[in-house]
């Protein structure tokens, strides 16, 4: 009974959850263009070009010691050549997971920081492993994995314990969700679900979201599942047996970290490590 009056308030709040009206357009129309395997760059710009912090963001960056070659680089158009097609994809959908979806959450700063260490590095694994395996578009991956446990800022908001059951169910035996069911009646992944939808993400990341710790194949949109669930698996246990993704994750272990290293460099973020 308890646990579900639990299940009903973590899923209203999912369901309900504030947002600032801007970020469904921004979600929207950010996500259809990166979804779009032909979006081309002007496309991205005419989208970007509306958004006032991540296009100041995107000029700061391409004026940064990373990309400015001297030049000082005044327009949008300029610095998205500058910085190139695929790392702006990755730049504005790490802007919106962080600026418009974490910060606005005002989640406590550990709790913050361990949320956004793993997302990334579930994002750039599961897209080096798309990129290596050429069954999905490494950019699609990307977005997908970064978002796969959004579900996971209800239960930190909601439940003080929440950070330490995280590091406790890493341990070898344990099952994070069959242990948040038996607490909550829900998990992270049925929550972010309801976030998903009430946020208007496409069908195929609200479906990773839901499915990413349980067992499924087959199917193309299943493609992108398993990427991001071998991903997360690495993420948490990169010694388990994952097969050949295992392998080629091992592989490209120093590559995911120099990654999220220079990524977090980029928004400015160096010091906010997991
Ligand atoms: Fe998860
Ligand atoms: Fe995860």
């Amino acid at each position: 009974m308890q646990t579900e009056v639990a299940r009903e308030r973590l899923l209203t709040k999912a369901k309900t959850l504030k947002v600032l009206p801007s970020l469904h357009d921004i979600i929207d129309k950010v996500f259809s263009v990166l979804n779009d395997q032909n979006s081309s760059f002007d496309q991205l710009e005419d989208v970007i070009q509306y958004d006032q912090a991540i296009c100041s963001k995107i000029m700061s960056i391409a004026n940064s010691a990373y990309f400015c070659r001297g030049l000082k680089i005044l327009n949008l158009h300029r610095a998205m050549v500058v910085i190139g097609f695929e790392e702006i994809k990755n730049i504005i959908t790490c802007l919106v997971f962080l600026d418009e979806i974490l910060k606005k959450m005002k989640l406590r700063q550990d709790h913050f920081r361990s949320l956004w260490y793993h997302s990334l590095y579930v994002a750039y694994s599961a897209k080096i492993l798309s990129a290596r395996t050429f069954v999905e578009d490494p950019e699609k991956t990307f977005t997908a994995a970064l978002l796969h446990d959004v579900g996971k800022i209800i239960l930190y908001m909601s439940y003080e314990g929440y950070g330490d059951m995280l590091l406790q169910c890493q341990e070898p035996g344990r099952d994070l969700c069959v242990e948040e069911r038996d607490l909550f009646g829900t998990d992270h992944q049925e929550i972010g679900y309801y976030m998903g939808v009430k946020w208007r993400f496409p069908d195929e990341f609200s479906s990773v979201i839901r499915n990413h710790h349980t067992a499924k194949g087959g199917g193309q949109q299943d493609m992108l599942l398993r990427l991001v669930r071998i991903a997360d698996r690495f993420a948490s246990h990169p010694d388990e047996n994952l097969g050949m993704e295992g392998l080629i994750l091992l592989k490209e272990k120093e590559k995911i970290e120099s990654e999220i290293g220079r990524i977090m460099e980029l928004l400015g973020m160096a010091n906010e490590k997991g």
